[in-house]
């Protein structure tokens, strides 16, 4: 296999050349068990030579064309030049069909003509595919002065775009208007824009959006026709994000959406039959922007709306500025799966103003935004919530630290010739929250808090690194309060497996009455329908289906769902938890409806164990075949590739080239 280095090369051997680490991340370096050391700062993800060009600002102009399924138009990049020597300008992309490069030619010196912009085409080639990375886009240019360069690459994206998912109207809520939307996080910006695809740039952007004249299209910047509210619909949008973001930030949904204010500064775009129910039920985002402001500081992102996507978004949520992308399975009626909302909007400051420079720097991304979510929830929902909610992370953490190897335990990863975007756990959230709770509890409360606002003013609009971290940690936490928490400790928790000894574990007494009832019923004491249940929320339900024992009969999954009709539920999250039951334990009555659900919705965290599940029989494998034949083609790229690998795992290798 191939590694690749921040340079743009490739390079058989074990390491990468010194000079491929950027100038400005600091030198630490973990040694690993069957690599050279990982150099911190060092995206072995992105095939960039960010030591020598980096994009600072991304001009967009592309058409929808729904019926071939790409965008067709053209970027326009202005390039800060490092090096006056440099002569390859090396850009991620991954199946984009580039048409021409250009180079602005360098202006009429003169201080009063106006120059006139002349467009030079320049030598271009790709470098062969790499299965994860794509191809790296080799641009020639000739050495110069110049601080800045501007280029402009006509292109166009492929059907198969893998941030891309292109649904018809028929896959929709309403029918009428086919579908577009973007999930770009980690690395699927290069298959819809050539750009540097690494998250240590930050980079500006305009948009040109040109659509039929009645859908609507929305970006997550400040949309420029509605002064910040949704346009008229005329098939031409224009948009701006002033502020400097990661290039997997810049996102795009195009659709027959109708937008509901819920406040002053948010609001929810959806489809026309969901965007009422929608609204109501992240009613209470602006007060949850309030209580994150009084924690974290002030928001910076002026307005915080949010887009409910059709039910194949692979994500629960996403965290683009100003608009997050939420699944609608998040839309319970209740309000009781609103901590979703709590966690995009917490990435607002963990995430989108300090954003991870690598994706093995994610957990800083996602760690930090769980610990926050948690604050979030308890100022709006009350501390009873919170801990029920710290209660299931924790459980799925066990899960996934029972499933992993030492080596996936830790904190900080190494992902190198792995795709980030498959290797997905709650580590990264989970064990980032504890350590954060730890921290929180060790310092105290308004010491934490205090670093955490510094935390987020010192490396506003910066991505930073795991190391820039623990050294920031080390001088405004571990030094000013000295003997507190020791240095071995906190490298424990970054770099070591499993769950530290000292990790302060959530409690929840909402949980004792559910486990009373579930002996009760277990032991055959108590039927279902004469559970004491009529006060119970969401995660007590969940508390209750996921501590069920390893087997149970078809008489007992009969009792429970004629008495709590789980089978039908409008809560996708609770009818999760209960198809992993039905599969287990192989109850009939439960597959129509299975079926049904494995079809319509996408969010891979919901799907991929109820595949898991399904492949552990024979039988059961038969059947997750038939369905995924079938549910396939409605999945975006990032679930179809987590469920191939599930259902067809010898062919669907991430390893080789292709
Ligand atoms: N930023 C993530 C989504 C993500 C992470 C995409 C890593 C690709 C790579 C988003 O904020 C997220 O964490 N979503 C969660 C939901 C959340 C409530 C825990 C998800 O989709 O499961
Ligand atoms: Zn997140």
């Amino acid at each position: 296999m191939i590694r690749h280095c921040a340079l743009g090369l490739a390079l058989t051997g074990s390491s990468c050349p010194a000079t491929a680490a950027p100038a400005a991340a600091p030198t630490a370096a973990l040694p690993t068990a069957n690599f050279a050391p990982i150099q911190s700062g060092l995206d072995y993800h992105s095939f960039a030579n960010v030591e020598q060009f980096r994009v600072i600002r991304v001009d967009l102009d592309l058409r929808v064309d729904s019926a071939a399924k790409v965008l067709r138009g053209g970027v326009g990049l202005q390039i800060k030049r490092l090096d006056p020597g440099a002569t390859e300008l090396i850009l991620d992309t991954r199946d984009l069909n580039v048409t021409d490069v250009m180079q602005k030619a360098q202006g009429v010196l003169g201080a009063t003509s106006k120059s006139e912009t002349t467009w030079v085409s320049r030598p271009y080639h790709f470098q062969r595919k790499d299965k994860i990375l794509g191809s790296a886009l080799v641009i020639e240019l000739p050495p110069s002065k110049r601080p800045s360069e501007f280029i402009k690459i006509d292109y166009e994206t492929s059907p198969t775009a893998s941030a891309l998912q292109w649904l018809s109207a028929k896959q929709t809520a309403g029918k009428r208007k086919p579908f577009l939307f973007t999930q770009s996080e980690p690395i699927g910006t290069r298959s819809w824009i050539p750009l540097q695809d690494t998250p240590q740039v930050r980079v500006t952007y305009t948009a040109t959006i040109r659509t039929d004249s009645d859908v609507l299209a929305v970006m997550s910047a400040k949309n420029l026709n509605g002064m910040g509210r949704p346009a008229k619909r005329n098939g031409e949008y224009s948009f701006v994000m002033p502020e400097a973001i990661p290039p997997y930030l810049i996102a795009l949904a195009v659709g027959d959406l109708a937008f509901k204010e819920t406040g002053p500064r948010t609001g929810v775009y959806a489809e026309k039959p969901m965007v009422k129910g929608a609204a109501k039920e992240f009613a209470d985002t602006e007060s949850m922007i309030q209580s994150s402001e009084k924690i974290f500081g002030p928001y910076r992102w002026d307005r915080y709306d949010i887009l409910v996507l059709p039910p194949s978004f692979p994500m629960g949520g996403m965290e683009n500025p100003r608009l997050s992308f939420i699944t609608p399975t998040a839309i319970a009626g209740d309000k009781s799966l609103v901590s979703v909302i709590a966690h995009e909007l917490a990435h607002s400051w963990s995430g989108n103003l300090v954003s991870n420079a690598t994706w093995r720097d994610l957990w800083l991304n996602e760690g930090f935004t769980d610990y926050m979510e948690s604050r979030i929830i308890n100022a709006v929902y009350g501390e009873r919530r919170e801990m029920m909610e710290r209660v299931l992370g924790l459980r799925s953490l066990r899960d996934d630290l029972a499933k992993l190897e030492p080596a996936d335990q830790v904190l900080a990863i190494d992902l190198r010739d792995r795709d980030p975007g498959q290797v997905f756990s709650t580590v990264p959230y989970e064990k980032g929250r504890l350590f954060l709770t730890f921290l929180d509890a060790k310092f105290g409360r308004e010491r934490f808090d205090a670093f955490l606002r510094g935390y987020f003013d010192h490396f506003a609009f910066q991505s930073i690194t795991t190391e820039q971290f623990l050294q920031y940690l080390q001088e405004n936490l571990l030094d000013r309060f000295a003997g507190v928490v020791t240095r071995d400790q906190v490298m424990s928790w970054i770099s070591g497996p499993g769950i530290p000894p000292d990790a302060v574990l959530p409690v929840s007494d909402a949980f004792a009455p559910v486990d009373e009832a579930r002996s009760a019923w277990v032991s055959g004491r108590v039927a279902a329908k004469k559970l004491d249940t009529h006060d119970w929320v969401a995660q007590q339900w969940l508390y209750f289906l996921e501590n069920m024992p390893a087997s149970l009969s078809a008489a007992q999954l009969k009792d429970l769902d004629q008495a709590f009709g789980f089978t039908r539920t409008a809560n996708a999250v609770i009818g999760h938890s209960w198809f992993v039951l039905v599969i287990r334990n192989n109850y009939q009555p439960g597959y129509a409806r299975l079926e049904e659900y494995l079809e319509t919705i996408g969010r891979r965290r919901l799907v991929a164990p109820l595949y898991e599940e399904l492949m552990k029989t024979p039988a059961g494998a038969t059947q997750a075949k038939r369905v995924y034949a079938l549910a396939r083609p409605g999945y975006h790229a990032m679930t179809a590739a987590a469920i191939d690998a599930i259902v067809n795992p010898s062919e669907s290798s991430e390893t080789s080239d292709e």
